[in-house]
């Protein structure tokens, strides 16, 4: 509630937040970094247009490893660059991408704006306003760091051989891709927009425990209560819903949260309600991973 993105990053790499001096520096560097070679952005562009964005992405970063003269220096000072780099230049390759695949002019980092917003601004080319920047600066806060979940996991094993942090990364991005983790946010939309109306929500939740289908975004490998930051991103998807003059996905989504929870005793997760909040903020659905992917690589 209290901290940047930025700051969260710093706290991870240091283990303490930083002084203000610190995080400027830190934010100076993400900026510098947020170049990306010119022979990965002539990938990107050469994806086919109907790549899923998780496939580029994790193309894409494989990529940066073969242009990073040290990818495989494990020196300390080279592995802290290397992971800025990768903080800094997997949100232009996700923004690169979605602009080649509509055949867009690329927008070009703008040094003036912070991680979120700039992200935004790529993507849509215009300035996001500050209501946008704050919802998307919390979302990837809370995206940034949980623990030995499956992406992080094999991003693990991967370095745990003494492989390089591009590997590791490419790595986590394949797991973080399926429905069951990090696809999850992608296929609660799908769910929903399948569902259509408030009024054919029992039916559908009964029909898919019947059938022992998942219900996405509810359910989670280690908290068997609520997911903590899933009371934040449902405030947040209840404001940007009434702001947008569109309440039925939060409402679908508050039933279906009710019911399974009755029925199975189990929870929502950070997907269900981050979701509507990216479908609020008129992010595309197969961005949202992608989102996940940015914020989780700290
Ligand atoms: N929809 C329907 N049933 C579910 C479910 C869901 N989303 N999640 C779990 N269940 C069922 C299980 O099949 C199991 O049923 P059973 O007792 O009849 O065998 C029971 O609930 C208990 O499952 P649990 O042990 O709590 O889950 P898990 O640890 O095996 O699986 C997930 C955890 C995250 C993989 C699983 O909850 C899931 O697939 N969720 C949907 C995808 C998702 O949102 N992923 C993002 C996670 S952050």
């Amino acid at each position: 509630a209290k901290v940047s993105y930025e700051e969260v990053v710093y706290l991870l790499h240091h283990n303490h937040l930083p002084n203000r001096a610190e995080l400027e520096e830190l934010k100076s560097a993400l900026v510098a970094y947020r170049e990306i070679p010119k022979g990965v952005i002539d990938i990107i562009k050469k994806f086919p247009k109907h790549t899923p964005p998780m496939h580029a992405l994790r193309t894409a970063v494989s990529a940066l490893g073969c242009f990073d003269t040290v990818a495989d220096d494990d020196t300390m000072d080279a592995q802290r660059r290397k992971a800025r780099r990768l903080i800094a230049q997997i949100p232009v390759c996700v923004a690169y991408f979605h602009r080649a695949r509509q055949k867009k002019e690329l927008i070009h980092p703008d040094p003036s704006l912070g991680e979120a917003a700039n992200f935004l601004y790529m993507i849509n080319g215009e300035k996001p306003n500050d209501e946008m920047v704050s919802t998307m600066d919390m979302c990837y806060v809370l995206h940034a760091d949980h623990g030995m979940n499956a992406s992080t996991f094999s991003a693990r094993v991967t370095i745990a051989t003494l492989s390089d942090m591009y590997s590791a990364i490419t790595t986590a991005i394949g797991t973080l891709k399926g429905p069951l983790h990090g696809g999850a946010n992608e296929g609660v939309i799908k769910m929903l927009q399948e569902i259509g109306t408030l009024d054919h929500v029992d039916a559908y939740i009964e029909d898919a425990l019947a059938n022992k289908r998942k219900i996405m975004g509810i359910g989670h490998r280690v908290y068997k209560v609520l997911d903590p930051r899933a009371p934040h991103l449902q405030r947040m998807a209840k404001i940007l819903s009434a702001k947008v003059g569109d309440a039925k996905w939060i409402q679908m989504s508050e039933r279906i949260a009710e019911l399974m929870l009755q029925k199975k005793s189990l929870n929502a997760n950070v997907d269900f309600y981050s979701a509507t909040v990216y479908w609020s903020l008129g992010i595309p659905t197969d961005l949202f991973t992608p989102i996940f992917a940015i914020a989780r690589t700290s």
